[in-house]
């Protein structure tokens, strides 16, 4: 059968890129078995605040149970630090520094940053062991996080085809329309919970206020014609994403019937609004009792800890260790 198992990272709030382009997108697909999980050890990758990441982790736990999924698919990745440390080791020796060093995403952000952390490196390598450890057989994911899931791939083949047959080959699962939210002050870059100025991310718990002042400061341009261009007009095709995913249509048909930028903007607030109000809404009330948050995350833990067990150990005994 199918197992789809997918993460987000608690580097920041959850932002609509993410809730449009991920978490509600898991909630209707989901089927019996899959798994989802907040990853915060890849949250580490860069200089992090301690606290703030505890806080942040259980945020993002609260928003995905709000989102409606089921409490039996959720755990935190923290809680099986010992299963997925001891599985990374298998896999980093079974990966080579040229294949991790050439991954997208480290080039850009080490680029960006002198004295990177290791972890930026090998971080690809860890989320191949979380894919491998829970025997997924499908990840939906962005197209941001295909070439990791590629390399999940490659390495689960290489180490059956070393040491026997152990781990399941996962696929990659992409969105549909791969619609990718993008950021609402500088529509050239996509829409991230780590960015430094939040002035163009709209966040699931920001307030209808917020909400609504963020996106009438959105970035369109001069030719005021609301049309569905993407090359062209970059932040009203933007806009017109968001108002299309938030209604279930599709871009080219929300743009009819708006006749300026305030109307467009009126109408993806609106939208914005009304799509995370529950969501927000929800994920206050189960904050509100961390008791009952502790003990599902506890049951989650349990339950992904004893999924992975047998594999973990068949790997570390066919490698010849453990
Ligand atoms: P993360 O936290 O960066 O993103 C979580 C999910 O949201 C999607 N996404 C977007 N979709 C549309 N528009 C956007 N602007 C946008 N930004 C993000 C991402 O594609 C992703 O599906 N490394 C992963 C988490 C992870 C993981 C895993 C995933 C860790 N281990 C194992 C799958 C399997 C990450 O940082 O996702």
């Amino acid at each position: 059968g199918v197992t789809r198992l997918s993460g987000i990272t608690p580097s920041g709030q959850v932002q609509l890129g993410n809730y449009l382009g991920a978490i509600r997108r898991w909630a209707r697909d989901n089927t019996s078995g899959d798994l989802y999980f907040v990853s915060d050890l890849h949250a580490m990758t860069v200089p992090h605040n301690p606290a703030k990441l505890r806080a942040l982790t259980r945020q993002q736990l609260a928003v995905l149970v709000a989102a409606g999924l089921p409490t039996e698919a959720l755990f935190v990745q923290s809680d099986l630090v010992r299963e997925l440390g001891a599985l990374t080791w298998l896999l980093e020796c079974t990966c080579s520094y040229g294949e991790a060093s050439r991954m997208t995403q480290f080039k850009e952000k080490s680029n960006s940053s002198t004295g990177f952390r290791l972890g930026l490196l090998t971080y690809p390598v860890l989320m191949a062991a979380d894919i491998l450890a829970q025997g997924a057989t499908e990840v939906p994911v962005g197209d941001d996080q295909r070439q990791h899931v590629e390399l999940a791939r490659a390495l689960a083949r290489r180490f059956n085809g070393a040491y026997g047959e152990v781990f399941v080959i996962p696929e990659a699962t992409l969105p549909p329309n791969g619609a990718r939210i993008r950021d609402l002050a500088e529509p050239s870059r996509k829409m991230s919970k780590s960015a430094a100025d939040t002035s163009g991310i709209l966040s699931v718990l920001d307030s209808p206020d917020l909400l609504r002042r963020k996106i009438s400061r959105a970035v369109t341009d001069n030719m005021s014609r609301v049309e569905y261009r993407p090359d062209e007009q970059r932040g009203v095709a933007n806009l017109l994403d968001i108002l299309a995913a938030c209604t279930g249509t599709c871009a080219t048909d929300a743009a009819r019937d708006i006749e300026s930028y305030a109307e467009l903007k009126g109408a993806v607030a609106d939208a914005v609004v009304e799509t995370l109000r529950p969501v927000r809404e929800r994920t206050e009330e189960i904050l509100a009792d961390p008791a009952e948050l502790d003990r599902l995350r506890a049951a989650g833990a349990e339950r992904a800890r004893q999924r992975c067990a047998h594999r973990l150990n068949s790997a570390l005994r066919l490698a010849g260790v453990g």
